[in-house]
C-alpha cells in the first residue's frame, strides 16, 4: 500500500463545508485501492488569526512542507472586516504559502461540462487552462507608500519578473500545450506594460522555437476579456502572469457554469515541495454555514491532487463522477453535503 500524507487545511467560511465533501470523495476513490490518505488537518485562517493572533507561524509551514500534497478550502473573512486589517490572510497566508513552497505553476482548468447552465447563448466546446505564474508579478509585495494618508501619499506596488521565474511557467506551459490541442495564447498588455509584457513576449517566442508545431498567439488581456466571453472555444493553454491570471480566471469560471465548479492546483513541478490545489473561490460569507455552497470545484481539485500524484485512473474516476452528477442537476437546490454524497455514491455504485 502507497501511503500518502496529505495536509488539510478546510480554512474558513465555506472552506470547511465543501473539504467535509471533498474528504468523503477522496475517501471513496481510494477505498479498496492499493493507496492510503493520511490526513494532517490545520486550522489555518481567519478564524484562526482571531483566536490566536497566528497567521501562519514558521512551525505551521514546517510541517505543512512536510507533507505530500495539500488539499485547501478557502481562507479570509469577511472583505473589510476592521479585526482582519492587521492581519492580511491572503497574504500572510495563501500567498505565503504559494511563495514559500515555490508553487510557480497555478494550473486553473476551465471546462463547459455538458447540462451546465452557462450565462453564454451559444458557448460552443470550451476546454481551455490558464497557466497562471504563481510566485512572481505584482503578487511579490514588495511595494510600499510614503507619506501615507496625506495629499502626497504615494503607493506603489512592483510588478517583479524575472527571465528565471518567466521561462520556467512558459516551459510548462508549451508541455502542457504539447500534450493538449497544441494552441498557446500569451495574455499580457506588451502595449502599456512594456518592460514586464517585453519579457514575457520574447521568452515566449524564444521557446516556441523549439516547439514549432504548438501554434502560438498573443493578446491584450483587455481583448482576451472579449473573447473569453464571445468565442471561449477558440483557447487551448493560456499562459499569464499571476495578476492577469486571477481576474481571468474567475471570469472562466463564471464563463463555464460558475466559480462553484471552477478548480486549481498550485504546483511545484519539481517535487522539491507539496503541491496545493484548492477551488478558485474564496470563504464566501455570504453563504457560509448554510449548506448552500457547491462542493464541485473543492472535489475537482481532488481530481487534479491525484492526477498530480500520478493516480490517473482515480482522477478519472473522480471526473467522471462528476462529470455524471452535472449533467443530471438541472437547477434543483441540493444542499452541500447532497452534492458531495451524490458524487460519493456514483463512485461506490
Ligand atoms: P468568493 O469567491 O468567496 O465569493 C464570491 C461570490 O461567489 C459570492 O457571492 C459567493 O457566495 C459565491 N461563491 C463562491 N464560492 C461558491 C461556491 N462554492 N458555491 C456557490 N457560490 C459560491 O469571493 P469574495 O467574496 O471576494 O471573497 C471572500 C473572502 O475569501 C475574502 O476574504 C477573500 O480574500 C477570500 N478569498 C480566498 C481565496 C482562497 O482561499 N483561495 C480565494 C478568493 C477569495
Ligand atoms: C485566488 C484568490 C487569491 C489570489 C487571493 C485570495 C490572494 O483570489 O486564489 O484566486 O489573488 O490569488
Ligand atoms: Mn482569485
Amino acid at each position: 500500500t502507497r501511503t500518502v500524507r496529505l495536509a488539510v487545511i478546510p480554512g474558513d467560511g465555506i472552506g470547511p463545508e465543501v473539504i467535509a465533501e471533498a474528504e468523503k470523495v477522496l475517501d471513496a476513490v481510494t477505498d479498496g485501492s492499493g493507496i492510503r490518505f493520511e490526513s494532517t488537518r490545520f486550522s489555518l485562517g481567519a478564524a484562526r488569526y482571531l483566536e490566536t493572533g497566528d497567521t501562519l507561524t514558521d512551525d505551521d509551514l514546517a510541517a505543512i512542507a512536510s507533507h505530500d500534497a495539500i488539499l485547501l478550502g478557502a481562507v479570509g473573512g469577511v472583505p473589510g472586516d476592521p479585526r482582519l486589517k492587521d492581519a492580511n490572510i491572503e497574504r500572510g497566508l495563501l500567498l505565503k504559502l504559494r511563495f514559500e513552497l515555490d508553487h510557480y505553476v497555478n494550473l486553473r482548468p476551465s471546462k463547459l461540462y455538458p447540462g451546465v447552465p452557462g450565462p453564454l447563448a451559444e458557448p460552443g466546446d470550451i476546454d481551455f487552462v490558464v497557466v497562471r505564474e504563481g510566485t512572481e508579478g505584482p503578487y511579490v509585495g514588495n511595494g510600499g507608500s510614503i507619506r501615507r494618508g496625506t495629499a502626497h501619499e504615494i503607493a506603489n506596488e512592483t510588478s517583479v519578473n524575472t527571465a528565471f521565474g518567466v521561462e520556467r511557467v512558459v516551459r510548462y506551459a508549451f508541455a502542457l500545450a504539447e500534450r493538449r490541442r497544441r494552441k498557446l495564447t500569451l495574455v499580457h498588455k506588451t502595449n502599456v506594460l512594456v518592460h514586464a509584457g517585453g519579457i514575457w513576449k520574447r521568452i515566449v517566442d524564444a521557446v516556441a522555437q523549439e516547439h514549432p508545431d504548438v501554434a502560438v498567439d498573443y493578446l491584450h488581456v483587455d481583448a482576451a476579456t472579449i473573447f473569453l466571453v464571445t468565442n471561449p472555444s477558440r483557447f487551448d493553454v493560456l499562459v499569464t502572469d499571476n495578476l492577469f491570471g486571477d481576474i481571468l480566471t474567475d471570469l472562466a469560471g463564471a464563463v463555464t457554469g460558475g466559480i462553484g465548479l471552477a478548480a486549481s492546483g498550485n504546483i511545484n513541478p519539481d517535487g522539491a515541495f507539496p503541491s496545493m490545489f484548492e477551488p478558485v473561490h474564496g470563504s464566501a460569507p455570504d453563504i457560509a454555514g448554510q449548506q448552500q455552497a457547491d462542493p464541485t470545484a473543492a472535489i475537482l481539485s481532488v481530481a487534479l491532487l491525484l492526477d498530480h500524484l500520478g493516480l490517473a485512473d482515480e482522477s478519472q474516476r473522480v471526473t467522471r463522477a462528476v462529470e455524471e452528477d452535472i449533467a443530471v442537476r438541472g437547477d434543483t437546490a441540493r444542499s452541500t453535503a447532497a452534492i458531495g454524497d451524490a458524487i460519493v455514491a456514483r463512485l461506490r455504485a
